[in-house]
C-alpha cells in the first residue's frame, strides 16, 4: 500500500498526506479495497457511500482495473451515493455516470447493490425516493455504513450540505433535497455521516488548501464550513490529501 505521512488533529480528523493526486487516490483506492473485503469477512457484506464531483474519478477508476478489482469481492458490495445532483443519470453533471463510467460499468457489481439516487425526478421526491431505498437496505433506521467517501467543495461544502443551508440540520430525515446555485441536489443528511463506520474525505490541490486548513484547524464554525458538521461516532474521519492540499496546514506530524 501507498505509504503516506501522518498529521493528527485531535478531535477533528486525521490526515494521511500523499506526494501528488495519483498517489493520493491510489491510497483511497487501497483503503477501499481493504475495508470491502474486511466488511465482507466479517459481515457478509460491504455498504459505501460514493463522493461526487471530479476529484474522486481517479481513485474510482483504480478500484475498476487490476489489481484492485480483483481483490473486491464485488457480489457482496452495496454502492450507494453521499450527494447526486438533480440531472439525468446520462448528464455530464451526474456523480452516478461519473461512477459508472470509472467503475460500475468495469467491476462486476450486482445492478441490484448500486443504488443510484433518481435526481432526475427532482430534488424533494428523489430524496424521498433515496431514503426509502436506504431504509429498505439497512433495516429501518439510521443506515450505518462501512464507509462514506467525501469530497470537500471551494466553500467548505461536503457532499450537498451547503453553508448556511437549512438541509445542515435535517435529523430526522435520512436524505434531504438542496438548491446550489440554481442546481437541485441530493444529500445524505448529517446523521446518516456520522453513523457511518468509517468516513473518508479525498482532497486535493492547492486551491482546497486553505479550506482544508479551516476544518481541521480553525474553529468550529460548522454552518459556515458544512465539512465541520461531520463528526462520526465512530470515530474521527480520515482525510486522504496531497501534499499540495495540505500546503496550509500548521499540525505537526504524528507521534
Ligand atoms: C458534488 C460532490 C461535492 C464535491 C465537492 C468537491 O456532487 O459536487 O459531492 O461535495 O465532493 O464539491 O468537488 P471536486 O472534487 O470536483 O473538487
Amino acid at each position: 500500500m501507498t505509504t503516506p505521512r501522518e498529521v493528527r488533529f485531535p478531535g477533528r480528523g486525521r490526515a494521511l498526506v500523499s506526494a501528488d493526486a495519483d498517489a493520493a487516490a491510489r491510497l483511497c483506492a487501497e483503503r477501499f479495497a481493504e475495508a470491502a473485503r474486511e466488511a465482507v469477512e466479517r459481515r457478509g457484506r460491504f455498504a459505501a457511500a460514493l463522493a461526487g464531483g471530479g476529484t474522486p474519478r481517479r481513485a474510482y477508476a483504480l478500484l475498476g482495473e487490476a489489481p484492485l478489482a480483483g481483490e473486491v469481492p464485488w457480489e457482496a458490495v452495496h454502492l450507494f451515493w453521499g450527494d447526486e445532483r438533480c440531472v439525468p443519470p446520462e448528464h455530464p453533471r451526474s456523480n452516478y455516470r461519473m461512477a459508472r463510467e470509472a467503475l460500475l460499468s468495469r467491476v462486476p457489481i450486482p445492478e441490484a447493490n448500486v443504488h443510484r439516487v433518481r435526481g432526475e425526478r427532482g430534488r424533494e421526491r428523489a430524496a424521498a425516493a433515496y431514503e426509502r431505498e436506504l431504509r429498505e437496505a439497512f433495516g429501518g433506521g439510521v443506515p450505518r455504513f462501512d464507509r462514506v467517501h467525501l469530497g470537500l467543495g471551494g466553500d467548505g461544502h461536503t457532499a450537498s450540505l451547503f453553508p448556511y443551508d437549512p438541509s445542515l440540520l435535517e435529523r430526522r430525515r435520512l436524505a434531504v433535497g438542496a438548491l446550489h446555485d440554481g442546481e437541485g441536489r441530493v444529500t445524505l443528511a448529517v446523521p446518516v455521516l456520522d453513523a457511518a463506520a468509517g468516513v473518508e474525505f479525498l482532497v486535493t490541490g492547492e486551491d482546497k488548501a486553505q479550506r482544508v486548513a479551516d476544518v481541521l484547524e480553525r474553529s468550529p464554525d460548522p454552518v459556515r464550513i458544512p465539512a465541520q458538521f461531520v463528526r462520526p461516532a465512530a470515530g474521527e474521519p480520515v482525510w486522504i490529501l496531497d501534499e499540495a492540499a495540505a500546503s496550509r496546514l500548521r499540525g505537526t506530524a504524528a507521534e
